[in-house]
């Protein structure tokens, strides 16, 4: 009898026993060191992904690995109810590198937004009367939970799901003229992503970033940034906040933090740091002492290593190099900030180059039709870079070649 494969086994299973939610490429990884990974038949790749945004310091950072390892060695867990170490220095040490006050932990991107739109909520109570609604960008990724769904003013993910959470407006990206009607005061709270990341990399503009602090303030609205995935250096700052010189009352970040494993983070500044109460919200697992062990680790890495300086250096030279491939490739827009870059293709291939870039052992990934996203270790190396480049050029080529043969 044939023996079935690792792989076989696996998407078997998947068929017959788990919800079928995710698309997946039909790859089993088994290994992971810096942005290469290996899989189950021992064939390395370069990680030009990084689990999307997650693995910042690349993979089993061996700092990352020996936190985790000493401090699941002592204690894994005994909730909220008491005090462990982890959780307050990883406090302290992430509101000084975001310029915030405080922190609420938590276990996902959409857990720390869920948590951004309730202090925006309660903040709007105060006021009388009340005002109650959330300002969005069209296009936003804010999380799959019903509050960040709401917000998340997409149909393909909101439709299924309707009724919806009310009291969510919605405007379109970079349209000034429709912030300054859709802020009044009815709103508590205005929700952004500095750069739209799930929807193709969109960097928002400054100006429009600007008008919505502006309006913010002259509203007594709260301005939340969604930094779920900019955030921790990716971009070449901390957070883009500090690049960009437009300060939000209330930060969120999570996908980077952990080093890898899940952890979401919620910080707010000045008076917005004070609205929760004992009571008002909370989470069995936040901020555990394993994933917070794991996050100061990750944060003294990215300091340690310059990796921020590393991000914006990688980054542009990452651009540069995609730029030259127009001149024999249709690719159109190259767009993003440090290593969080998308480029558009003008046929419909990009979906097709992510298992062509398999086959050549690079790993990236498709935003849409068009759209190549990559967010590869904030310590990817020049070396790294150009063999993933060059796997990754070779993956564009036979994908437009089979685009051409079928059309
Ligand atoms: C900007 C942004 N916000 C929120 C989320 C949701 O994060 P999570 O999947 O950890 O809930 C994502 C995930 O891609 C994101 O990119």
């Amino acid at each position: 009898m044939e023996k079935t494969s690792l792989l076989e086994e696996l998407m078997q299973m998947d068929e017959q026993y788990v919800v079928p939610t995710y698309a997946r490429q039909p790859v089993v990884f088994v290994k992971g060191c810096g942005a290469r990974l290996w899989d189950a038949d021992g064939r390395e790749y370069i990680d030009l992904l990084g689990g999307i945004a997650v693995d910042a310091v690349g993979h089993c950072h061996p700092r990352v690995v020996r936190a985790i390892q000493q401090q699941a060695e002592k204690l894994l867990h005994v909730s909220n109810l008491f005090y462990t170490e982890p959780p307050f220095r990883l406090a302290q040490k992430l509101t000084t590198v975001a310029g915030m006050d405080r922190v609420f932990f938590c276990n996902s991107g959409a857990e720390a937004n869920e948590c951004a739109l309730k202090i925006a909520r309660k903040w709007g109570k105060r006021r009388q009367p009340h005002s109650e609604e959330i300002v969005a960008v069209e296009g936003a990724f804010h999380g799959r939970l019903f509050g960040t769904l709401s917000v998340t003013a997409q149909a393909k993910y909101q439709k299924p799901f309707e009724p919806l959470v009310p009291g969510v407006r919605i405007v379109k990206r970079n349209d000034i003229q429709g912030l300054q009607e859709a802020i009044t005061g009815r709103t508590c709270g205005v929700i952004l992503e500095p750069i739209q990341g799930e929807s193709g990399v969109h960097p928002l503009d400054v100006e429009f970033i600007r008008e919505a602090r502006k309006l913010c303030d002259e509203h007594g609205a709260l301005l939340i940034f969604d930094e779920v995935q900019t955030g921790m250096g990716r971009t070449g700052t901390w957070f883009m906040w500090q690049e960009i010189g437009v300060k939000p009352d209330i930060l969120t970040t999570a996908k980077a933090l952990g080093g890898g494993l899940p952890i979401g983070a919620c910080m707010a500044c000045g008076e917005a740091a004070e609205v929760l109460d004992r009571g008002d919200h909370g989470s069995t697992f936040g901020g555990g002492p394993v994933v917070t062990a794991a996050a100061l680790a990750t944060i003294e890495a990215i300091e340690e290593e310059n990796l921020l300086e590393n991000a914006r250096v990688m980054g542009n030279y990452l651009r540069e190099r995609i730029a030259e491939w127009r001149k024999k490739y249709p690719v159109t827009e190259i767009r993003g900030a440090g290593l969080m870059i998308g480029f558009d293709i003008e046929v419909p291939v990009a979906r097709q180059v992510v298992p062509e870039g398999l086959a050549q052992g690079v790993v990236v990934n498709a935003t849409g039709d068009n759209t190549i996203r990559l967010l590869p270790p904030l310590n990817l190396s020049r070396e790294e870079a150009d063999e993933g480049l060059r796997r990754l050029e070779i993956a564009l080529e036979h994908a437009l070649q089979k685009y051409r043969e079928t059309e």
